[in-house]
């Protein structure tokens, strides 16, 4: 992170001034404990209408008689400060539109999929009508603001996005992922006047074969600075671990849009993670004249650091300030971690000098209940689901991810892989890749920056000439982390003989032959598995679009959990592999791609991040300190008495044993990274598998036949959250003893009073059920409701008819 004031930096800004005020731990000079004149703000109430992509009139002018740009100021009726959009929709950013789109098949044109790529929503060329988006917000400014540098920060809007300023239009941004940032200052009513921001989003083409969502799906951040000031991602500290401590090289950038030269002092120092100061640099004095830029670089060591790691995430924070004539004019937070990275060609990747194998997923940005606009709140609960199952890494799939996911991977220790979407030297794609390493090279969890995946050029002398310059690109910006490519054939040509870090997309039993040849090459699998499969079904079904959930059905490119993790596990010099996929995503449905499905089934855990049975394969042999047993099927199945049922254990412990109803069906010993299996002829009853290790009991697993529903019980990720974010709420349908019922279907509702409920999902991927809504038929069991919390404590409740309902309270901070 490269800033000045999100609101947790504010009460860090607050505590720094505390701890400066009774005296620097290191004794060096005392910083000024000035009011920083930068102004950070977070625009995240706008209201939203629908445009047209075809329909001038329905798309608030734009476009009309060739005069969106003929005059300045007077773009399209909906940019005007003055427009009346009492009767647009409040929404509140991050915010996907298309999430709440309909299910349609676009009419079938020759070559065209009919929109299963983006999940059947009705969006795209085939509906204009729902296919551009505008948002509006009226910004505050007054004439204390005359003077200043007032820039907006966007993360990331899909897709094509004008930005208009009191009808001017401001900037163009095509990128559905690269953040970019508008300077507006000269398009402001400094005397009173509104000032509205409007942004068009035409999400008509995509950029991906995946639902890409559409709209402000990421935060935008309101800036005001001092024209002298550090430019959006004007700091980069780079560090480098040694023997004799941790050597920093800070990059600064500092322009001077004033009209006046300026002398200027730079001041900055390093705040350790306990919020003392860990480093004071010696000030910097020089002149800038109107117009100059500079970067400056200095270094500092610090002894002893505290490190970086996926256990201790210790962060540090580089304050930058300016000073002319001795008064503050800006200052900057940079939030940095110091680690080392490698990746070894024998002996794969490290941190901090040891060894970590990567125990990754690949993940778009998509959730249940809100499609691409996912909370902060979300992406963190997100990250916690795949930490539960023992991952350490993330593929940002196929994009640039978005700032909160990084900063809850910092904060949280899961390792990153950028990408980059679109695979090609262009100005435009070379400048995506800039924005995103700009913004994201101080992030410790990011590790490899990925120049792309698949591209039918990939093993071409052309490719090769694009990536490197892609690639030069990326070292020019960072020389600190190796580049990567994601290919899934021709490894030995082309992109393959550029990148540092090579990419093997499933293929994993390719990887051995590869490295034989080309040993100085690290390798890792960056997509891998990928077993398709429906949570808590164990039957095909080819009509009814599902998959069974034993770790045995992919496509014909792929291959099931097992046979990919036990290639990784036994070879250490291939450094881990990334599953396709962590989470079911909407769109791309496989491995059934007509309506009614409209997610895929890759996914370990579904759209709703909850855990189909192969989550236990990885989390028994990712955290195979943690005895584990986990058994499937469910033991629901009237009609089949006297049939045998195929019956799975995964788990780590040295043997397990199967008893049904109190016999013992026998005990095996589990294979390493393997599974057990059993064919059980069903009885109703309790089917229980138990984990030994040196023959004591570790583990124990059990399935019961249950009774019918009864009730529906509510679970919340946390009980106390602060205004503004979500909480996820999940709904479970239990039978009178309390036990889910892992059939049931019922309608579920939900309600937040005192709050919102923003969105539900049930995670089957072929229900036409509303996201935005709230109500929700469970899935074998389960539902889900993205709830958020105002000011004051919200009574979260599900309830169903002929259930006992249940009901939480929520207390916001
Ligand atoms: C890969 C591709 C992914 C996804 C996956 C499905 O080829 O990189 O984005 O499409 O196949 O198996």
């Amino acid at each position: 992170m490269s800033d000045g004031f999100t609101r947790r930096e504010m009460i860090g800004a607050s505590a720094l001034a505390l701890t400066l005020a009774a005296g620097p731990a290191s004794g060096t000079p005392q910083p000024a404990a000035a009011v920083n004149p930068r102004r950070r703000e977070r625009l995240e109430r706008w209201r939203f209408h629908f445009g047209h992509a075809a329909d001038v009139e329905k798309d608030f002018g734009f476009g009309r008689d060739q005069r969106t740009f003929a005059k300045a100021g007077q773009s399209a009726d909906a940019a005007m400060p003055k427009f009346d959009d009492s009767g647009w929709a409040p929404v509140i950013v991050p915010h996907d539109w298309a999430v709440a789109l309909p299910f349609a098949e676009a009419p079938a044109a020759k070559g065209s999929d009919r929109g299963a790529a983006h999940g059947f929503k009705a969006i795209g060329r085939a509906f204009p009508e729902n296919s551009v988006g505008w948002y509006r917000t009226p910004i505050g400014v007054g004439a204390a603001d005359r003077g200043k540098r007032i820039w907006l920060e966007f993360d990331g809007v899909f897709r094509d996005a004008w930005v208009f300023v009191n009808g001017y239009a401001a900037h163009r941004n095509e990128s559905g992922y690269a953040p970019f940032g508008v300077r507006i200052d000269e398009f402001l009513d400094y005397d009173g006047g509104p000032n509205v921001i409007t942004v068009r989003c035409d999400a008509t083409l995509g950029e991906g074969w995946f639902y890409e969502g559409a709209g402000i799906y990421r935060h935008v951040d309101l800036v005001r600075a001092d024209p002298l000031h550090i430019p959006q991602w004007g700091t980069f500290v780079r560090t480098d671990l040694r023997a004799d401590g941790a050597h920093l090289e800070l990059a600064t950038e500092l322009v001077n849009e004033r009209a006046t030269p300026a002398a200027v002092v730079l001041k900055q120092w390093v705040i350790g993670p306990d919020g003392s100061v860990a480093a004071t640099l010696s000030d910097l004095a020089f002149g800038l004249a109107p117009g100059e830029e500079r970067t400056t670089r200095q270094g500092a060591m610090l002894r002893n650091p505290r490190l970086w790691s996926l256990e201790e995430r210790n962060l540090y924070r580089l304050r930058s300030e300016l000073y002319v004539d001795g008064q503050l004019v800006d200052a900057v937070l940079t939030r940095f971690g110091i680690r080392s990275i490698r990746f070894d060609p024998e002996r794969g990747f490290f941190l901090n000098g040891q060894p970590v194998k990567l125990l990754g997923t690949c993940n778009h940005q998509d959730h249940a209940g809100v499609g691409a606009g996912i909370p902060d709140a979300l992406h963190r609960w997100r990250v916690a689901q795949l930490q539960e199952m023992g991952s350490n890494a993330w593929r940002s799939a196929h994009n640039s991810p978005a700032t909160a996911l990084l900063d809850a991977c910092d904060e949280m220790g899961m390792l990153m892989i950028c990408e980059q979407r679109i695979n090609s030297s262009s100005e435009e794609a070379l400048s995506e890749l800039e924005r995103m390493i700009r913004r994201d090279r101080d992030h410790p969890c990011v590790i490899l920056w990925s120049l792309g995946n698949e591209e039918p050029h990939q093993a071409t002398a052309r490719g090769a000439r694009i990536n490197t310059e892609l690639q030069e690109h990326a070292r020019r910006l960072d020389p600190t982390r190796p580049t990567t490519f994601a290919m899934d054939q021709g490894w030995d040509n082309g992109i393959g003989r550029v990148v540092d870090v090579l990419g093997f997309n499933y293929r994993t039993n390719q990887i051995e032959a590869y490295h034989a040849r080309h040993p100085q090459q690290p390798v890792y699998g960056s997509e891998t598995g990928s077993t398709v499969a429906t949570r808590g079904e164990y039957a095909n079904d080819k009509a009814g679009h599902i998959v069974r959930a034993y770790d045995t059905e992919h496509p014909w490119w792929a291959t099931t959990a097992e046979e990919w993790w036990t290639i990784v596990a036994e070879r250490p010099y291939i450094a881990g592999g990334f599953v396709w996929t962590g989470f079911d995503y909407r769109g791309e449905p496989t491995p059934f791609d007509t309506m009614p499905s409209i997610s895929s089934q890759f996914g370990i855990l579904d759209t709703c991040g909850f855990p189909k049975d192969n989550f236990y394969y990885y989390r028994a042999w990712w955290r195979p300190d943690r005895p584990l047993v986990h058994l499937l099927p469910h033991w629901n199945w009237p009609g089949r008495e006297g049939l045998p049922i195929e019956v799975w254990a995964h788990g780590n412990t040295e043997e397990v044993e199967l008893r049904l109803n109190g016999s013992v069906l026998g005990r095996k010993a589990m294979p390493r990274n393997g599974h057990l299996v059993w064919r059980v002829p069903y009885a109703p009853g309790k089917l229980e598998a138990i984990g030994f290790n040196d023959g004591r009991v570790a583990a124990r697993a059990v399935r019961e036949t249950t009774g019918p529903a009864r009730s529906v019980r509510l679970t919340l990720d946390r009980r106390i959250a602060k205004a503004g974010e979500v909480v996820i709420a999940n709904a479970k349908v239990v039978d009178a003893r309390g036990r889910r019922v892992p059939t049931a279907d019922n309608l579920l509702r939900f309600r937040a009073i005192g709050g919102e409920v923003i969105g539900v999902g049930n995670g089957n991927p072929n229900s036409l059920e509303a996201d935005i809504a709230r109500e929700r038929r469970a899935f074998n069991g389960l539902a889900q409701a993205i709830v958020r919390v105002r000011r004051g404590p919200v009574d979260v409740s599900v309830a169903s008819d002929g259930l006992k309902g249940s009901r939480m309270r929520i207390v916001t901070l």
